[in-house]
């Protein structure tokens, strides 16, 4: 299989052919996505409650997401490996946020995430990308500013606010992004803003007409129970699995039948 790159998302766009990502946040994880031939594997700072059980994605750091990111492109061979810059990681300056994006691409991240849409963020996108780094959009919910945002809430849902989605989708793409996640917005909207630009589209929660669709893994896997937004689909039961294996040991140390004859030296 071939590395996936921004000229193969483009390809898929133009040819258009839908395409996955997945968020994954350690090295078997990331191997197993990518030899199921997910295209695009995203370190989200959604492991800020995932894997580390912050309240939210502005406690984990750029330490931290460096950390995970070298576990994930360990594993990864075929797929686009995107980092998310961690809040305050790229919002202080210019200089500071193209070190720690910088930084990222040394630890294996083939590409950054960036949410938001202003004229900071659109002459860092330039910046960034002028650094030889591609950068992937988020706009939308955005959930870095959740707190100016009031919580989370669906965006995108009158004339107005699908209009200003659409002019912030066309300013990401003529500022140099390959791709933009639309986070909790409605599917006609969402249409409406896939069908405005020439990158790709991917819906987060963004309905059924965009290009690509993420999801986080520990949904995915149902792993995570704190809470399971509407657009995340359940294809297994990880934590019944990892319950009832633990459970069953935990037995067998006890009765002492772990270990047997055949797991001793
Ligand atoms: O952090 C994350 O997991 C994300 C996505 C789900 C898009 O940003």
């Amino acid at each position: 299989m071939k590395k996936v790159t921004v000229r193969t998302l483009a390809k898929y766009k133009e040819n258009g052919e839908k395409f996955s990502m997945l968020t994954a946040y350690d090295f078997s994880t990331a191997k197993y996505f990518d030899q199921a031939g997910i295209d695009v594997i995203l370190i989200g700072d959604s492991l800020a409650m995932t894997a580390l059980g912050y309240e939210n994605t502005n406690q984990v750091g750029i330490e931290e997401m460096g950390i995970f990111t070298k576990a994930v492109a360990r594993g990864v061979e075929h797929a686009m490996v995107v980092t998310d810059m961690p809040f305050m990681s790229y919002t202080i300056d210019i200089p500071s946020a193209l070190t720690n994006i910088g930084n990222m691409v040394k630890k294996g991240a083939n590409a950054v995430k960036l949410e938001g849409c202003n004229d900071y963020i659109l002459k860092l996108i330039e910046c960034t990308v002028n650094m030889g780094v591609p950068v992937m959009g988020h706009i939308g919910f955005t959930p870095q500013s959740q707190n100016v945002i009031g919580g989370h809430i669906i965006q995108g849902k009158t004339y107005e606010a699908t209009k200003k989605l659409i002019k912030q989708a066309k300013e990401l793409e003529d500022a140099g992004a390959f791709s933009v996640v639309l986070e909790m917005v409605p599917e006609l909207p969402a249409k409406d803003i896939k069908d405005s630009i020439n990158i790709p589209v991917i819906s987060c929660g963004a309905g059924r007409y965009c290009d690509g669709f993420v999801m986080v893994c520990d949904d995915l896997l149902g792993k995570f129970d704190s809470f399971t937004p509407k657009f995340a689909r359940k294809y297994g039961d990880m934590k019944s699995l990892i319950l009832d294996c633990a459970q069953k040991y935990n037995q067998d140390v006890k009765n002492g039948t772990y270990p047997n004859e055949n797991e001793v030296y």
